[in-house]
């Protein structure tokens, strides 16, 4: 079993505290002078500590092919470091100056419909384009040479949430390079892994391969599902060119790139090796239409999920919002109290930062109206800045938190290729959920204050005591032998229906659904039902089961029709031609146990079901007392002091019974134990010595 680490060194040695700051563009102010001084006061006032600059800021950088302005980052890096601010230094690649897409058009990227796009908007470059890679040198050199020794610099932000795909002729060939690389040459072999004797998609000739295309091939799901690996693999070679003069000329600089959670095109466990520290962008659609508990539940989710990518290091929220976004459909204001709620969680899941989009508000072009901390009247004297000077005062005080971990005994499955395959394959329903179903289970073990962390098919499995695989499509190899051993060793496994179906280039398992995870299942699934919004069957316990269900649950949407081989039925299916059938299953093999959930339920079968398994397997949980409804409870531990974060995502006050336990209110100072009150979206940090 892997020891777990407790404490990890603070992301920038010269600065063991909380890292707190936003986006800052001096450059939209260069004519206004005066703004950069009492910005750098007012961020004295929040407690700001750490400014990230240059995100965008090519032109102002190199307004000519080969002219070099860097007076003006002189001037704020300088500014910044003699007021004791350090500065996320970012490379400006996320968009560039109009001069070099007209001189240069082959950087725009391509669409999928072939056509080039014109010059503007970000994000709008082919990775593969050897002319904006070597600008990108060039301009990453400089600001290596120019900034490497200030001392204002900590932090590498490299570009500025790359995503998308490009395809030009330079990416075609690359990604026919790619596929070479894969299939060892081999065209025969690529034939065979995407099965293209179908519709005689047979290829004779490497050329004849294209990227898929909304006036081509989109279904061919072996080739959808390779050009998405390559175009992340793209992305990634580009990220490495970028940083490799900032490694060569910085080698003791961290280097990241700032993330969108789980966003469809970017499989961030593919960057996660070559960064210094994950940084997330994250932007939860607080006082919607859904409930804040649906919201905060999904931030938990996704905070997990960057917390897990470098196994359990801690992250950075490199980008939150200090009040509104502008871009949703509706644009809520952050009602009293919920900045520093949705701050501090962030951090009591494992982030050693809370920093903003963006400090101060633009004054004209898409984001004037974008929440920022500075606002076009430009004193200090609003309600925002004032939530912002809160936080950065409490961040102020949990110097004890940097580092420290989160204690997870669990963990639930979330892969970027398994996404990928199902939202190719056309089968049951056109909208398969599967993120929805990863939230799903995944929010009961929110609820119950137990730590959970958030992994792909290709993580250590050996620190957990429960694996969670929902809707476990696509089996990489080795992948259901690693589970084998972790059960077999006493581990609990759990996974779903839609398991185990297709190998890692989308071919079906023969011989039998849930394929290679039969075994350690124990069962094996015939057919796959679906049913429309609306009807239901029910999931019915069987009287004395092993886990003490004793209510029937609704289930619905996907439905799978199973045998057990090995395994032994906890529960049946009530209605339809299968009623009697498998619903819920469990299997010994070795030292552990796998259940095997047939079908799609309702929230309360989830509940009761994890409940029943944390109370079996000893999960620890944050605090031993029952959470009310909508009162989250996490846990950051340095080995030996426990940090409980306890946050109420309800308008209304609740009480929270701590037990007998002392703790020190890190915030007031005072010790507390017994029930405590948290005032409506109320956030509380304590301190426990064992
Ligand atoms: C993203 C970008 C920022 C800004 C914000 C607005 O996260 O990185 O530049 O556009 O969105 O919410
Ligand atoms: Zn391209």
């Amino acid at each position: 079993m892997t020891q777990p680490i407790h404490r990890y060194p603070p992301i920038n040695s010269r600065l063991p505290h909380f890292i707190h700051g936003a986006d800052y563009n001096p450059e939209q102010w260069a004519d206004m002078p005066e703004v950069w001084d009492r910005d750098v006061e007012m961020m004295k006032q929040t407690g700001c500590n750490t400014m990230t600059v240059g995100v965008f800021s090519w032109v102002s950088l190199e307004p000519e092919e080969g002219v070099f302005t860097f007076g003006w980052l002189d001037t704020i890096m300088d500014k910044l470091a003699s007021a004791g601010i350090f500065a996320v230094l970012a490379t400006p690649s996320g968009a560039r100056p109009a001069w070099m897409d007209r001189k240069y058009p082959e950087i725009n990227r391509v669409g999928g419909d072939r056509h080039r796009n014109l010059h503007g908007m970000r994000q709008n470059h082919c990775m593969t384009s050897p002319v904006y890679r070597e600008k990108c040198r060039i301009m990453n050199t400089a600001l290596a040479q120019r900034y490497g020794n200030h001392p204002a610099l900590s932090i590498w932000h490299v570009s500025n949430e790359y995503s998308g795909e490009c395809h030009c002729d330079l990416c075609q060939n690359a990604f026919r390079s790619w596929l070479k690389g894969r299939y060892g040459d081999s065209l025969d072999a690529l034939n065979k892994a995407w099965w293209t004797t179908f519709w005689s998609h047979t290829y004779t000739a490497w050329e004849q391969i294209e990227s898929p295309s909304p006036r081509g091939e989109r279904l061919l799901h072996g080739l959808s599902l390779d050009w998405r690996r390559y175009t992340v693999d793209q992305t990634v070679d580009f990220f490495k060119a970028e940083a490799a003069p900032l490694r060569a000329i910085t080698p003791t600089v961290p280097v990241t790139v700032n993330m969108m959670g789980t966003h469809y095109f970017c499989d961030y466990s593919r960057f996660a090796p070559l960064v210094d520290v994950i940084a997330n962008d994250l932007y939860p659609s607080w006082h919607q239409d859904g409930s804040d508990m649906d919201t905060a539940a999904g931030a938990a989710f996704v905070h997990d999920l960057m917390r897990s990518l470098k196994g359990g290091q801690p992250f950075m929220l490199m980008e939150s919002t200090p009040s509104i976004v502008n871009w949703s459909n509706v644009c809520p204001l952050k009602r009293p109290g919920m900045h520093r709620l949705s701050s501090l969680q962030a951090v009591a899941h494992g982030s050693d930062t809370v920093q903003y989009f963006q400090w101060r508000k633009s004054r004209g072009a898409s984001e004037k109206f974008h929440g920022a901390v500075v606002d076009h009247v430009g004193h200090a004297n609003t309600r925002v800045f004032k939530d912002v000077a809160e936080v950065g005062a409490i961040l102020g005080k949990l110097d004890a938190v940097v580092g420290t971990a989160v204690p997870a005994e669990t963990a639930i499955f979330f892969d970027w290729e398994n996404w990928w395959a199902l939202e190719e394959a056309k089968f049951l329903h056109k909208d398969k959920k599967y993120v929805e179903t990863c939230f799903a289970h995944h929010r009961p073990f929110w609820e119950a204050g137990v730590p959970t962390d958030v992994i792909t098919e290709d993580a250590d499995f050996s620190k957990y005591k429960l694996l969670v695989a929902p809707m476990l499509y696509m089996v990489r190899p080795g992948v259901a032998e690693r589970i084998e051993q972790f059960v077999a060793g006493g581990g609990t496994f759990v996974a779903t229906y839609v398991s185990g179906q297709v190998d890692q280039t989308d071919l079906c398992f023969l011989g039998g659904f849930p394929g290679p995870l039969r075994r350690v299942l124990g069962v094996w699934v015939e057919e796959d039902d679906a049913l429309p919004d609306g009807r239901f069957n029910e999931l019915i316990p069987l009287p004395g089961n092993a886990l003490g269900l004793e209510k029937s649950y609704a289930l619905t949407e996907i439905f799978e029709i199973s045998h057990v081989d090995t395994a032994k039925v906890l529960a049946t299916y009530g209605k339809d031609f299968y009623a009697g059938t498998p619903a819920l299953t469990v299997n010994a093999l070795g030292k552990g146990r796998s259940y095997y959930i047939a079908a799609r339920s309702e929230k309360a079968f989830l509940c009761d079901f994890y409940s029943a398994l944390i109370r079996q397997l000893g999960l620890k949980r944050a605090i031993e007392a029952a959470l009310p409804t909508g009162v989250s409870a996490q846990i950051r531990t340095d080995g030996r002091n426990k940090f409980l974060f306890i946050m109420n995502f309800q308008p209304t006050a609740k009480t929270i019974d701590l037990g007998r336990c002392v703790y020190v209110d890190l915030i007031s100072g005072l010790e507390v134990s017994g029930d405590i009150e948290l005032a409506g979206y109320g956030s509380r940090v304590l301190k426990r010595a064992d």
